[in-house]
């Protein structure tokens, strides 16, 4: 049997996308409360403030505020060993800046924990997934300013401490890698852009890496922390890992795969497993004008917080080639050279469809660092049809997870270590990129669509009873 004992199959989901209750019970606004909703043609929108005629998606999402119990409940049906969630930093310190927790907000995630307890499904905690507080990117510029390093450390300090001996997997900061892109801008970072688009937003790469790199020492400084608060605490980076390959065997295309691996999917997973920046960073910045104020106590506090597991998400592949006539990816969220992989089939929203492409992950990234992996998020963005009897039919959906964790087996005969999998958007959510209802992930449907309307009544898809016999049969049952 390929799957290890106690491995950690569940499911995904971030608070922006999913939780709803954006003003209840003494939440703060977050950035991502002030991004309106889009599609896949039209971008969202950035705005300063709420504005009457725009759709905000994370407002209600799809309400796990108040539908916690029944889908806890429906994710230990599935037989689900682990849920990843993110707390929403809003929702304890609703400005950022305040010296005091928000009770209430801290009760939400108690009964969450809790409720997860009574079936024993173990949290994996995302800090911060794109929860950044309003109030910090508009005062400080967001990231970009170091204040934010010890009022997230702050932050830490609160939950860790009330979830000591609960919680035992942690991630600093999702998917951090966003911040190399120019989406991460405001998403990520915080950094104050105005009323702009999504898709496109000013660029300032200086301030970007910058903002970075006091992420980057903030992860490491809650690394130690979190391991003094208890020892039994697991904190890993997550990173969006997007294997690049050379469309052709040509050596400039080796060369450029390779630069744009390093700099988008490998950079930050180095500087948070090995606790320092490695050497081809140094290059890219210089010829990128950029310099980072990287002081002496800096470099003590990375080397330092080295995380205990690499967790990452995995979607697609793309590849990297010199020759501006080939077809560039159409997905939203992706810059630099990719383009599109003749041999494989790409999603309806353009991500090229690739089960083999994490096997190499797995094993490429296993040998670079020699710590414990896990897959964080996985799954595919699809239409999904809510049939008159309440039924939906997703083979599509079975299909994808299918051919993926065929390859996490191989992987771990390999000889990885890898110690979980959780499939992105097990119930369906708001889409990060296009804000969309109609983009959905989920084993469970939400009523729930674009335009706002829907009863948020959940029903399971067939993935639901096809996921369900993986779990119970520990992998061994695929068809
Ligand atoms: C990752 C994020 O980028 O991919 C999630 O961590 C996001 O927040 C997921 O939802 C899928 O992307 P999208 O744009 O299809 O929602």
């Amino acid at each position: 049997m390929a799957f290890p004992k106690n491995f950690l199959w569940g499911g995904a989901t971030a608070a922006n996308q999913y939780e709803g209750g954006f003003n209840e019970d003494g939440k703060g606004l977050a950035c991502a409360d002030l991004i309106t909703n889009g599609t896949h043609s039209t971008p969202r929108k950035i705005t300063e403030y709420i504005e009457d005629n725009y759709l905000y998606p994370s407002h209600e999402a799809t309400d796990f505020y108040h539908h916690y119990k029944e889908d806890i409940r429906l994710f230990a049906e599935c037989g689900f060993k682990a849920f990843r969630f993110s707390i929403n930093w809003t929702r304890i310190y609703p400005l950022g800046i305040e010296a005091e927790p928000n009770e209430k907000g801290l009760q939400f995630y108690d009964e969450v924990i809790e409720e997860l307890s009574q079936y024993q499904i173990e949290p994996v905690v995302t800090i911060a997934h794109f929860d950044i507080p309003a109030y910090l990117s508009e005062k400080y510029d967001g990231w970009s300013s170091r204040e934010l390093i010890d009022l997230y450390v702050k932050y830490c300090s609160t939950i860790f401490t009330r979830y000591k001996g609960k919680v035992k997997y942690w991630l600093t900061f999702n998917e951090i890698n966003t911040a190399t892109l120019n989406i991460g801008n405001f998403l990520s970072l915080g950094i104050h852009t105005g009323a702009c688009d999504f898709i496109n937003q000013p660029e300032d790469l200086q301030k970007r890496y910058c903002a970075l790199h006091h992420q980057f020492v903030a992860s490491a400084k809650a690394v130690e922390l979190g391991h003094s608060i208890d020892e039994n605490f697991q904190i890993g980076c997550m990173i969006s890992y997007m294997p690049r390959y050379p469309y052709t065997c040509k050596p400039e295309d080796v060369l450029l795969a390779k630069q744009e691996e390093n700099m988008h999917s490998k950079f930050c997973g180095d500087v948070q497993v090995k606790g320092e920046y490695p050497y081809y960073a140094w290059n890219y910045f210089e010829k990128n004008g950029i310099q980072i104020d990287i002081t002496e106590e800096d470099k003590q506090i990375l080397a330092k917080g080295c995380v205990d597991f690499y967790a990452f998400s995995y979607y697609l592949t793309l590849c990297c080639s010199h020759d501006k006539s080939v077809d560039k990816n159409g997905h939203s969220m992706i810059g630099g050279s990719g383009v599109n992989n003749p041999y494989l089939e790409q999603s309806k929203w353009n991500m090229m469809i690739d089960p083999v492409g994490l096997r190499i992950a797995l094993n490429d990234l296993y040998d670079r660092y020699q710590i414990p992996l896990m897959i964080v998020e996985n799954g595919i963005g699809a239409h999904d049809n809510l049939e008159e009897n309440g039924e939906i039919h997703d083979p599509y959906r079975i299909e994808y997870l299918r051919k993926h964790i065929e390859q996490m087996e191989k992987a771990i005969e390999d000889g990885v270590d890898l110690i979980g999998y959780t499939i992105w958007g097990c119930v369906d959510l708001v889409s990060a990129s296009t804000g969309e209802m109609a983009k959905r992930y989920g084993i469970i449907h939400v009523d729930k669509y674009d335009d706002g309307t829907g009863d948020l009544q959940r029903r399971k898809k067939d993935s639901f009873y096809w996921y369900k016999n993986v779990i119970a049969s520990n992998g061994l049952e695929l068809s």
